[in-house]
């Protein structure tokens, strides 16, 4: 795993927590916010929007991981993700967020008890499909 430092993991953190106050989820009423960090040191945020026709929800990875290659980066080191409980990414949004790179880290902050765990995209998806599986 790339090497993170406390203080990048902190500023994660808190980027992640910052962006699930923006959640729209009227629905489920489960609020998600995301983090990227980039290669070059910038934060990117996105949080989960829902929709009335339920199945058109977003989740906040997947918005993140959007805004952060719409801004012009594809060169991530970790993404911080926040929620009640501290899931771990949908294998939609593991598949998505894949494209970009398996060496990614993940950091699941859990507001219930403020622990977080870290791991690699590529520990949560094995075995990945991806662009080389194409032909060329
Ligand atoms: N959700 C996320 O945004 N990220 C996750 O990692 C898990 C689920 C959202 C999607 C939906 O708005 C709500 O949480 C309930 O599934």
């Amino acid at each position: 795993m790339a090497s993170l430092s406390d203080q990048e993991i902190e500023q994660l953190a808190i980027a992640a927590v910052d962006a699930r106050g923006r959640a729209y989820a009227p629905y489920s009423h489960f609020d998600v916010g995301a983090a990227i960090l980039t290669n070059d040191g910038q934060l990117i945020s996105g949080c989960n929007v829902e929709n009335a026709s339920f199945s058109l929800a977003i989740c906040a990875e997947r918005v993140a991981a959007s805004a952060a290659v719409a801004a012009g980066y594809r060169e991530w080191k970790a993404v911080a993700i926040a929620s009640a409980g501290g899931v771990a990414p949908c294998g939609a949004c593991r598949q998505f967020l894949a494209e970009f790179g398996l060496d990614l880290a993940i950091i699941l902050v859990n507001l219930n008890d403020g622990s977080r765990r870290v791991c690699l995209l590529s520990q949560l998806l094995p075995d990945s499909f991806g662009g080389a599986d194409l032909p060329s």
